[in-house]
């Protein structure tokens, strides 16, 4: 198994039967104080974020078990295993929060099937949005991951849907300007930083196939998706699966 990970030196000991010790009552992880967690608490050696993710964290947040700290100890987020992980996890501006599990199968205990390989991480698209069908069920992505050029490709979440207007609702086709409006089904690196994620990357602002608007007016038939000054105010609207225009939501 090369992991890659770096253990630091432990005490010159025999283990004992458990992380408690066992019957050897002087070597013991639980009371070693090393494996302590923000509130010295003590914590299993096998806690979600002792090899990658902030060790001095709750162990109970599985969000502090991503990256960075990465399996390797790299923090930058050009470093593969720790990349746009705190962008999409926390310091989103344009969506909501993504779970662990629509980017990966995440492991239940430290030796679940799949867990620990060799590295690069495994990413799996397990939520419904990446692979959310689009202009009703005909266009179905097809999302993978690219380990070799660090790219994601073909996610409805950065552009992979289309609209058409023959089956759109009838007070809605005049923003058209062709048979229908589509994203750019961008192919984010992930460790190429904000602008990955910047606006008019993932569709055209507005998109192919629209009228033509400015960035400020959005917001006038997009109610309460775009402020003015061209930033996302409902995250929860936008990058959501829904068509969100004039106070409405509906499917593709
Ligand atoms: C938006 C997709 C996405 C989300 C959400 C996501 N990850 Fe990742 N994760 C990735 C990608 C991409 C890699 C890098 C794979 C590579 O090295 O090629 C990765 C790598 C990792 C690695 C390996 C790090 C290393 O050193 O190589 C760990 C551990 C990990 N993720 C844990 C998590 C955990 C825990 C969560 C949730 C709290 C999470 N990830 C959420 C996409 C994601
Ligand atoms: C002993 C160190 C260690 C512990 C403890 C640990 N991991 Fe990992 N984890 C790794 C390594 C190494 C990798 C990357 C290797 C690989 O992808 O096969 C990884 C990868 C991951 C990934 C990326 C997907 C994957 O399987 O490649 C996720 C998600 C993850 N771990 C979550 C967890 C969770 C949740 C826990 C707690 C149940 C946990 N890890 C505990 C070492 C650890
Ligand atoms: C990461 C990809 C991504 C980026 C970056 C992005 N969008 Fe979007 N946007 C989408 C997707 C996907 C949709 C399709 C509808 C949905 O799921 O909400 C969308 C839809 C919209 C809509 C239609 C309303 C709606 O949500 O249905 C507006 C308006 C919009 N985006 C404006 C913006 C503006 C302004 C920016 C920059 C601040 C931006 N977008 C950046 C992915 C993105
Ligand atoms: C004059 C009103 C109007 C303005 C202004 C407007 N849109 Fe739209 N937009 C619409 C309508 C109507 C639709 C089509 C909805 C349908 O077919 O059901 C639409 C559809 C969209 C879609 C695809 C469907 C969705 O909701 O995700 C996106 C993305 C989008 N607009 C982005 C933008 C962006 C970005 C701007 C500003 C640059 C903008 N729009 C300005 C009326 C407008």
């Amino acid at each position: 198994m090369t992991t890659g990970i770096t253990i630091p030196p432990h005490p010159p000991s025999m283990h004992g039967a458990n992380y408690a010790g066992g019957a050897i009552a002087n070597v013991t992880c639980m009371r070693s104080g090393c494996h302590a967690d923000a509130a010295s608490a003590p914590r299993s050696p096998e806690s979600c974020n002792t090899c990658h993710g902030d060790f001095t964290a709750s162990a109970s947040n599985l969000l502090a078990s991503a990256p960075p700290k990465s399996v390797t100890g790299g923090t930058a987020t050009t470093a593969r295993g720790v990349g746009a992980h705190q962008k999409h996890l926390v310091t989103n501006i344009v969506g909501v929060a993504v779970k662990c599990q629509e980017c990966h199968t995440v492991p239940t205990q430290l030796s679940s099937p799949g867990h620990l390989g060799t590295l690069p991480a495994e990413v799996a698209f397990n939520g419904q949005l990446a692979l959310l069908p689009t202009a009703g069920g005909t266009l179905v992505p097809k999302p993978s991951y690219d380990p070799s050029t660090l790219k994601c490709n073909n996610t409805y979440c950065h552009g992979n849907w289309r609209l058409r207007k023959a089956t759109s609702i009838s007070t809605s086709q005049f923003a058209y300007t062709d048979s229908a409006m589509v994203g750019l089904n961008f192919s984010p690196t992930w460790t190429n930083g904000p602008a990955d994620g910047s606006c008019g990357s993932c569709h055209g602002i507005p998109p192919k196939g629209h009228i033509a608007v400015s960035l400020s007016t959005c917001g006038t038939c997009h109610f309460g998706i775009v402020s003015t000054d061209g930033k996302i105010i409902d995250k929860a609207k936008h990058i959501n699966g829904k068509v969100n225009v004039f106070d409405q939501e509906y499917a593709f």
